[in-house]
């Protein structure tokens, strides 16, 4: 598409685009968003500051399974109700909030955003959206339905660079782009063996509630709470859920993907606790307006990602940025490191200047100055803009699940690896039946 022509159809998108209900009816007589916010320590505290520090916002109900987090959130929000458990929460609340902030360990997310969502609330939920497939899917499902304001939380969705990168691509900077590779070399996998024995839980923590709908298991110390969840495959979703879905976003949104055709990971055979420490996804999607036929993309992750490759050579032997993605097309390259940093070019084994006053003409990008205090709240104003009808999210669930979805695609070829899994986007299912074990899995009452 030529530059002028994506132009047009932006503006043209943009003025067009339908606001999702918004919240301007229920709170007219004072346009403030009263907020309850589920998991209130790591991120959820970051989420609980960012949300909060919006001059609309009143903070009115905290939740977490740990109490000393919460003690810390309370001495910040002293109005705000606060619970152990968040379906007593949203059941005794019900009337009293407006919208809700999830920011649990993974597993949590859908059973808590449904609930709110069942309750007809906007949500913002931490990312990855889901843990698993059907999941990604209803929570899709039911935002659409209801027409909610939702937002995942992939805050440098925001960001300058990202928003710049996606311009550039979709002008034709580098022609249609047949292959993306994407790395980080982060290690949330773990090859060990599943922990013996039990450790007395701690006075400060409901274990059973922080298990939630999944599985029963004995209450070890530093193995699950806090953080590394991340790796055990009851809990999280691995670096490819972890970084990979900050990493794909801007690929993803810039070439208009859709889920893929095919998925193949690379990796150790499954244990049934962790996940691969190492994982090298490669997936096929079905062409777009700014792609090959087909595009290739290859992830990697886990120490010493990513493996050496003439597509990731770079001009002056610069070394590659830790983490990052680089686009690669007819014309040449576009590296977009992960984060703050600005693409760049590479043409014949050089690099180019990029001139974005010709792809952004009037500034509509903004500030290009780096600064992700200044930044980071943005995505999560829009979010309470968007439930006050003042704005539109840009990470909605109508395309977060989405994303996710293709994320954990990749997450469950490990359980099969270097087998060559062919996904049916219409049926949801995979054509190796044995897969499909793994879209879903049961609900513990708890
Ligand atoms: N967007 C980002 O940049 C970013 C960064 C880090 C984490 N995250 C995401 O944030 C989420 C949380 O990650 P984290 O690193 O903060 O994890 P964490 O384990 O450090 O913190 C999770 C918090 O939720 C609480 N919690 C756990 N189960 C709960 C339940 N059932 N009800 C209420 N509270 C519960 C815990 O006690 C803790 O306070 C994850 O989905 C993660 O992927 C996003």
């Amino acid at each position: 598409m030529k530059k002028r022509d994506f132009l047009k159809t932006s503006a043209a998108l943009a003025s067009t685009a339908l606001f999702p209900n918004s919240l301007f009816a229920l709170t007219k007589d004072n346009k403030r968003l009263r907020t309850a916010h589920v998991g209130v320590g790591g991120m959820g505290a970051a989420d609980l500051a960012s949300i909060s520090s919006h001059a609309l916002v009143d903070v009115v109900a905290l939740c977490d399974v740990d109490s000393k987090n919460l003690d810390a959130a309370k001495a910040l929000h002293p109005g705000a109700k606060t619970y152990t458990d968040y379906r007593t929460l949203l059941t005794e609340m019900r009337e009293d909030i407006d919208a809700v902030v999830v920011s649990t360990p993974d597993h949590t997310h859908a059973p808590v955003s449904m609930m709110a969502m069942k309750m007809d609330k906007p949500v913002y939920c931490q990312k990855p959206l889901t843990h698993f497939v059907s999941e990604a899917r209803e929570m899709r499902k039911i935002a659409e339905e209801k027409n909610l304001v939702t937002q995942m939380g992939i805050q440098v969705h925001s960001f300058y660079d990202y928003k710049l990168a996606t311009l550039l691509i979709q002008s034709g900077i580098i022609g249609k782009v047949h292959t993306v590779r994407a790395w980080s070399p982060k290690n949330w996998g773990y090859d060990g063996p599943e922990p013996k024995g039990e450790d007395l839980v701690p006075e400060h923590l409901d274990w059973d509630l922080w298990l939630g709908t999944s599985p029963e298991r004995p209450y070890k110390e530093t193995v699950y709470h806090p953080g590394n969840w991340r790796k055990l495959v009851d809990y999280g979703c691995g670096t490819l859920g972890d970084m990979g879905v900050h990493i794909f976003d801007t690929p993803y949104n810039a070439l208009a993907l859709d889920v893929p055709l095919t998925i193949t990971n690379n990796c150790r055979k499954p244990n049934g606790f962790g996940f691969p420490e190492n994982n090298n996804v490669t997936y096929t999607f079905p062409g777009t307006n700014f792609t090959d036929d087909t595009l290739t993309w290859i992830w990697s992750d886990g120490p010493g990602a990513p493996k050496k490759h003439k597509d990731l050579k770079l001009p002056k032997k610069d070394k590659l940025p830790l983490q990052g993605a680089m686009f690669i097309g007819e014309k040449g390259r576009l590296l977009l490191p992960h984060f703050m940093e600005l693409p760049r070019l590479i043409i014949d084994g050089e690099y180019k200047e990029i001139d974005v006053s010709a792809f952004d003409p009037y500034n509509s990008l903004g500030n290009s100055k780096n600064d992700y205090e200044r930044d980071a709240p943005k995505h999560y104003h829009q979010f309470v803009d968007a439930c006050l009808g003042t704005d539109k999210a840009s990470a909605p669930f109508s395309y977060s699940a989405r994303l996710t979805e293709t994320i954990l695609l990749g997450v469950i070829a490990g359980r099969f690896p270097k087998k060559t899994l062919h996904w049916d986007n219409e049926k949801t299912r995979f054509k190796e039946e044995e897969a499909n074990a793994f879209l879903s899995g049961n609900y513990r009452s708890f």
